[in-house]
């Protein structure tokens, strides 16, 4: 059985105070699924979500990106120790919106992955095509490119610890998801590629998100494809009614 997850991406959205009341939310609905609720949350939130969510097992609180060095001169910045530090548990990499308006490269993003698994942070490494890549039918040249990119130099200890998500780019923001039969087509795609590089045993195990619009109308058909074990989503996980709906869609 794979992990089921579902990941809250807030991007640079919303405060501390409004964040809060959010996870208090979040917390009376657990334990009633077998969904695991990751909030990927601006870097600030994190060590006052990581205080309220508590000892709750079902809610982890991370971040949406970090460098790769352990520390240095990157003005700016934030390293893995320091979300560690403050209590993250997972982080983001390579999401769509660092590669196009922050120029993140594969081989940044491959040092990304290591580094955080290194520290103890459970990466969730994005990949996806853009528009041009989709109607070039380019989608499974690049999410072979940008996987194999990412962590061919990875051991099958590192590869064990990363989460997976597939968001197509054309997707994110919006309003127009893969179909469900789209999706899963390039899930199943994705752990074939991972199969090839780490044995099909730990392609199996692994998580692969679907991402890309997703909201509570089309939650449940994504999850009942075969090789998709959960959701990232932005917008509409932004409104606890419309994020606890997805949930329950699980
Ligand atoms: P969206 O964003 O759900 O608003 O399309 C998803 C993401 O960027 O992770």
């Amino acid at each position: 059985m794979r992990q089921q997850i579902v990941v809250a991406n807030w991007k640079m959205h919303k405060t501390i105070k409004e964040a809060l009341p959010f996870v208090a939310e979040l917390k009376e609905r657990s334990g009633k699924s077998s969904v695991k609720i990751f909030i990927a949350a601006p870097f600030t939130f994190i060590s006052p979500l990581v205080e309220e969510a508590g000892s709750d097992a079902d809610i982890f609180i991370g971040a949406q990106n970090m460098h790769d060095a352990l520390e240095g001169p990157f003005t700016g910045e934030i390293s893995a120790a320091m979300l560690k530090e403050v209590g993250a548990s997972f982080v983001l990499l390579g999401h769509s919106e660092r590669r196009i308006f922050f120029g993140e490269k594969d081989d940044f993003i491959s040092r990304k992955v290591k580094r955080a698994i290194e520290l103890g942070l459970t990466p969730i490494l994005c990949v996806g095509e853009t528009e041009e890549e989709y109607l070039d039918n380019k989608t499974e040249e690049v999410l072979s490119h940008q996987l194999t990119a990412a962590l061919n130099d990875c051991s099958a200890n590192q590869f064990d610890k990363i989460v997976i998500a597939y968001e197509p780019v054309w997707a994110i923001g919006t309003g127009k998801s893969a179909s469900a039969a789209q999706a899963q087509r390039s899930h199943h795609f994705c752990r074939k590629v991972l199969a090839a590089l780490f044995g099909t045993a730990a392609a199996d195990t692994t998580p692969l998100l679907y991402g890309g619009s997703v909201k509570v109308e089309n939650a449940s058909l994504l999850l009942s494809q075969s090789d998709i074990d959960g959701l990232l989503v932005g917008g509409a996980s932004l409104d606890i009614h419309s994020f606890i709906g997805i949930i329950n869609s699980f």
